[in-house]
């Protein structure tokens, strides 16, 4: 029997995150430098119905009776059989691979579970559309996230640069002129649904403050759109600057990514930010060609436990 593999790229966020939950645009772009990926297999073996789950990078073996029905695998594979009104399906072994950082905002949530729908759609002979396949991986991400926007599952299924407001249709963003980022770990993993649930507590102590904030992040992010629809690759560092200064005074910034973004600067980056939840996880340098070895040096003494160096463009 054949096994079924399926993969889904990371993602990170170049403007908007936080912003984007309240309605306002974010740009979000995938990267394929690191990936998730779900084999199936049948397993004949096995009575009919027992599927088993394995993540030997992350010890996760398990059979999926076993877990809860809130544990976001799970979730995945009930809510599948569901959309296909099935009851029982062949027994089989799912076995889920990734490179990508858990809870460090590059999307690790997402891109497993889209290559988690993909690979037991393809096994059960019904491949998923596009659109229902970040549909399905939106309703997990409410597992992993609270009150996500969506701007996750929709870079990851699409796998191509997007401009994303919450409930519109999807945007594609057009790069006028590739240009390249360097991506820094932190190394501290900080679950997004925390920050979003601390910045929703802001918003509701002080909307007077904190509304103006969202909206500020948005202009932000509509200015870089047309940036980057135009080639005006100088206009984004100053933009990625003040988006970042926003998302400090938000209070989802850290010690370590201050660090990190100081350092980016220092080095000759022309704009650096936090990316994603916040306080742990990744922030973004924008670099060129004489840059790019400067900042990653000074990322890694600054503290990066790792870097990814990719270049933003539509897809190919
Ligand atoms: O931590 P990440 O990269 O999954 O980013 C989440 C982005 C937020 O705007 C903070 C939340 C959301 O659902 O949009």
């Amino acid at each position: 029997m054949p096994a079924f593999s399926a993969s889904a790229p990371g993602k990170i966020i170049l403007f908007g995150e936080h912003a984007v939950v309240y309605g306002q645009p974010g740009i979000a772009v995938p990267v394929t430098q690191v990936q998730a990926k779900a084999i199936v297999q049948a397993d004949i073996d096995a009575p009919p119905g027992r599927i088993r789950i394995q993540a030997p990078e992350i010890g996760f073996d398990s059979n999926l009776d076993e877990l809860s029905p809130l544990h976001p695998f799970r979730a995945a594979i009930d809510l599948l059989f569901k959309h296909f009104g099935i009851e029982s399906s062949p027994a089989f072994r799912l076995q889920i691979k990734s490179t990508i950082p858990i809870a460090a905002g590059l999307g690790s949530g997402a891109a497993v579970t889209v290559a988690i729908l993909r690979g037991i759609s393809a096994f059960l002979g019904h491949p998923l559309a596009d659109e229902t396949v970040s549909s399905l991986a939106f309703e997990i991400e409410k597992l992993y996230h609270g009150t996500p926007s969506g701007i996750d599952n929709t870079v990851v299924t699409y796998k191509r640069p997007v401009y994303f407001i919450r409930n519109k249709e999807i945007e594609t963003l057009k790069i006028h002129t590739p240009f390249q980022l360097i991506i820094a770990d932190t190394g501290i993993a900080y679950p997004t649904s925390v920050t979003v649930g601390d910045v929703r507590k802001l918003w509701e102590e002080t909307p007077d403050q904190i509304t103006p904030i969202f909206s500020a992040i948005g202009s932000l992010a509509k200015a870089a759109k047309y940036a980057i629809e135009h080639g005006k690759i100088n206009q984004l560092g100053p933009l990625m600057n003040e988006n970042h200064d926003l998302l400090r005074s938000l209070k989802v910034s850290s010690i370590e990514l201050e660090k990190l973004v100081k350092a980016a600067l220092d080095a000759g980056a022309s704009g650096a930010k936090l990316s994603g939840g916040g306080r742990g996880g990744n922030m973004i340098a924008l670099v060129d060609a004489h840059s790019i070895a400067h900042v990653e040096n000074a990322l890694v003494t600054a503290g990066a436990v790792n870097t990814i160096q990719t270049t933003i463009d539509n897809p190919v």
